[in-house]
């Protein structure tokens, strides 16, 4: 496994491995890694013949007052991770090299990044597009690797390849999960025991909401009040937002008539917590309703 700090230097070891007519995937990550980026790591290796993950704690998505200086980071550990996996590349850029320092050109997502995760984190969206952005333009993968964890993100990506005609096939992984059922997460670090067992109501709301589903309630109004009312049963928990929406354009739904997805973002002390599901009605589950 090699690593690399430079544009030019990742830009020569994947067009080596085109050399050999390999097919590149890529990994984007912002290092602290665990399962869940693993997975990633994982199913990248399964798909292509040259793995790149990059590791770049990117200071454009943190808003000001975020924990982009704390934000943890542990390279050594993460290169051990990586090369037990069988990774052929990691890019570690340094901020300074990442973005010239008369850089003024960012790739805004337009309506999708301004709702939600967006409108709690200005700014974050046009950090995460632009600097995703130039990671597939420096590693010009054939397929990219996003997990469903931050899911606002994934749609967000999406839009930018489509929408900017990027030639890359977007990949997502489903949400890996503690045996607590809390979706990992490098800022689970943060946590304190107690709130840590706070942050069980977060995806004991997701189920809240399926299983009201799976009883046959539609109406997204009442299955967000049947997760606001879990997440309300924790004192230490702020709600962000709970919302059901169209799993593409993060658009609230009415009703659930067809696959849509569950968000919900908190705050347990100094730590944000965001998790989604997917939510299928039973009626499409059983495929007597296409959507
Ligand atoms: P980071 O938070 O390090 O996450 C890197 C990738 O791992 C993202 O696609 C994220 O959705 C995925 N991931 C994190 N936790 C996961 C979990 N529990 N299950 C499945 N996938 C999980 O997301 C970023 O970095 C950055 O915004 C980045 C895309 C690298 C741009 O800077």
């Amino acid at each position: 496994m090699e690593r690399v700090g430079s544009k030019a230097e990742a830009r020569k070891a994947v067009a080596d491995a085109r050399a050999e007519h390999k097919t590149v995937a890529l990994v984007p990550t912002m290092g602290a890694l665990h399962d869940g980026h693993l997975a990633l790591v994982r199913a990248a290796c399964a798909r292509a013949e040259y793995v790149v993950v990059s590791v770049f704690v990117n200071p454009t998505q943190f808003a000001p007052g975020e924990d982009y200086d704390t934000y943890p980071r542990d390279i050594d550990h993460d290169m051990e991770l990586l090369a037990a996996e069988g990774v052929d590349l990691v890019f570690t850029p340094s901020a300074a090299h990442m973005y010239a320092e008369d850089a003024s050109v960012t790739v805004e997502p337009g309506p999708l990044g301004n709702r939600w995760e967006g409108e709690v984190r200005s700014g974050h969206f046009a950090g995460v597009a632009t600097v995703v952005t130039k990671l597939l333009s420096i590693v010009r993968p054939d397929i990219a690797f996003f997990g469903e964890k931050d899911y606002q993100q994934l749609q967000v990506v999406r839009r930018v390849v489509a929408d900017l005609d990027l030639q890359v096939t977007v990949a997502s992984h489903p949400i890996v999960r503690d045996r607590d059922g809390l979706a990992l997460s490098s800022r689970n670090v943060y946590l304190s025991a107690e709130e840590r067992a706070a942050a069980h109501a977060v995806p004991a709301a997701l189920d809240a909401a399926a299983g009201a589903l799976a009883w046959g309630e539609r109406d997204a109004r009442v299955l967000e009040r049947a997760m606001a009312s879990v997440l309300a049963e924790e004192p230490a928990l702020a709600v962000d937002y709970v919302a059901i929406v169209h799993p593409a354009s993060l658009e609230p739904l009415e009703t659930v008539d067809r696959p849509a997805r569950a968000l919900v973002a908190a705050r347990v002390g100094a730590t944000r917590l965001i998790d989604n599901c997917e939510l299928v009605p039973p009626a499409v589950a059983e495929g007597e309703v296409r959507a």
